[in-house]
């Protein structure tokens, strides 16, 4: 993607000490990110305030990182807002979350329209309390005819239902006499995931130290590169963002295959 050369130099001035924005390889800044979005809860209790204070404020950190994607020139932002498992979480909690996404999607409606961002769920929407799909709904119309950035937020999203998906979606073509047994590759089963279309991820970034996949993107993030950080997600923003992509450009991406070195 496109990124603005003096744009990017406003959003990026004022970096802190520590961190050397030329560092920077533009010519390698990863087509898409994808960020798991975790700690909002233990960043609100370590402040004595509500979980739900936390996902507030980690609706702040996910504005300033769609922003940052957008001047750094990414493809691709992903994010996981809400699992499958989430629904085991306390009804009040699911609720609030709900009704954040709603507000959220609604209130970011101009950020999204200035930075012509496309946006797109991952997962079962169809599945969300009514008012929360509408909204959605509503907000997929109103962005239709964005062209820059994707936005792909998983929302009741969990990988294995996801491939369990494709998986019957492919059936079914088999059934109808569409498609061959032994046509069914790799680029076949990618084809009836969510992500369609979409390159996979080169980085995923983890907040708040936790070493799990969390049942998400499973398929697409066979050869991603992975970036923990300590931090939690109200606390990530663009700088931390930037570490993620250094650290990830330091990396020898192999594929299985060997390091150019050798
Ligand atoms: C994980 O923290 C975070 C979430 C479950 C929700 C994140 C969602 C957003 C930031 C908003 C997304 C916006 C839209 C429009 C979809 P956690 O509760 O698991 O934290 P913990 O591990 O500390 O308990």
């Amino acid at each position: 993607m496109h990124y603005d050369e003096a744009k990017f130099a406003e959003y990026f001035s004022d970096a802190p000490a520590d961190l050397d924005i030329a560092q920077l390889d533009m010519a390698r800044i990863p087509r898409h990110i994808s960020c798991i979005m975790d700690g909002n809860g233990r960043w609100a209790t370590a402040r004595g305030l509500a979980r739900t204070e936390g996902h507030k404020a980690g609706i702040v950190s996910l504005r300033e990182v769609i922003t940052a994607a957008v001047r750094l020139g990414v493809d691709v932002l992903s994010a996981y807002a809400f699992s499958t498992e989430n629904w085991n979480r306390p009804q009040h909690e699911v609720n609030v979350l709900m009704h954040l996404f709603a507000k959220t999607f609604i209130d970011e409606l101009p950020l999204l329209k200035r930075e012509n961002v496309r946006v797109m769920f991952l997962g079962d929407i169809s599945a969300l309390p009514e008012r929360t799909r509408k909204v959605f709904e509503y907000g997929l119309e109103a962005c239709r005819d964005h062209t820059g950035m994707t936005l792909a937020l998983a929302v009741n999203y969990g990988g294995r239902a996801e491939i369990a998906r494709a998986a019957r979606s492919i059936a079914r073509l088999v059934q109808k006499g569409d498609l061959d047994v032994d046509a069914i590759d790799e680029s076949c089963v990618a084809n009836q995931l969510y992500t369609a279309g979409l390159p996979d991820p080169e980085l995923v970034v983890r907040t708040s130290g936790e070493m799990r996949v969390s049942n998400y993107l499973l398929w697409q993030i066979a050869y991603s590169e992975f970036y923990i950080t300590d931090t939690y997600w109200p606390d990530f923003d663009r700088w931390e963002l930037v570490r993620a992509i250094l650290a990830y450009q330091g990396r020898d991406r192999r594929f299985g295959g060997l390091s150019k070195t050798n």
